[in-house]
């Protein structure tokens, strides 16, 4: 039997990201969504590991896209809590480092990358993520988006991501109403470089 996912606890407090993003968000957005994915996937597989032992072909492939959408909100809400920090543990700081460079190199600046980001993540329609991504192959950065909870791995197998944006309404609406270019703005000063530049440089070393 497969081993069932658990929901991963916050490396902070829920109201440790205020300002820029209120207590109340932080613990709906983790203990109601996150968790209902996680309830959801594990229902799926328990689905998907009676239909395997049937041999029911149409059961297994009808429960592929709970799989996927509840897998890629499990996958892309752990990656979202650990590259958030509270500004007091070093959340807005720039990267440093080979991070650093390599976002100059890429997009010019780092502003020029947030404008970048902000902008993929304002004209996304529906729901969806905006993800600094590194190709691992090509040991390049790129921006990328994805619809639903698709993860970025659905873009292309060698796509690490560095940094993720949920650009749900569930993320923002609680506080900044329809307001999202406001939220995306706002969502850096709480960004964790130092877990995009911890990624790039165990794949980049
Ligand atoms: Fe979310």
């Amino acid at each position: 039997m497969a081993e069932r996912l658990s929901l991963p606890e916050l490396p902070y407090d829920y109201g440790a990201l205020e300002p820029a993003i209120s207590g109340e968000i932080m613990l709906l957005h983790h203990q109601k969504h996150h968790k209902t994915y996680v309830t959801n996937f594990n229902k799926a597989l328990q689905q998907l590991e009676d239909a395997v032992s049937k041999s029911d072909a149409s059961a297994i492939v009808q429960l592929q896209s709970a799989l996927k959408f509840n897998g890629g909100g499990h996958i892309n809400h752990s990656i979202f809590w650990k590259n958030l920090a509270p500004v007091s543990q070093g959340g807005g700081e720039p990267p440093k480092g080979s991070l650093g460079n390599e976002i100059e190199k890429e997009f010019g600046s780092l502003e020029a990358l947030v404008h970048k980001m902000n902008s993929e993540g304002a004209a996304l329609q529906g729901s969806g993520w905006v993800w600094l991504a590194l190709d691992k192959e090509f040991k390049r950065l790129l921006v990328e988006t994805t619809f639903n909870q698709d993860p970025l791995v659905t873009k292309g197998s060698s796509l690490v991501p560095l940094l993720g944006i949920d650009v749900w309404e569930h993320a923002y609406y609680l506080q900044y109403k329809n307001a999202k270019a406001d939220y995306l703005a706002n969502i850096w000063k709480v960004m964790n470089w130092n877990y995009a530049s911890e990624v790039y440089e165990k794949e980049c070393p």
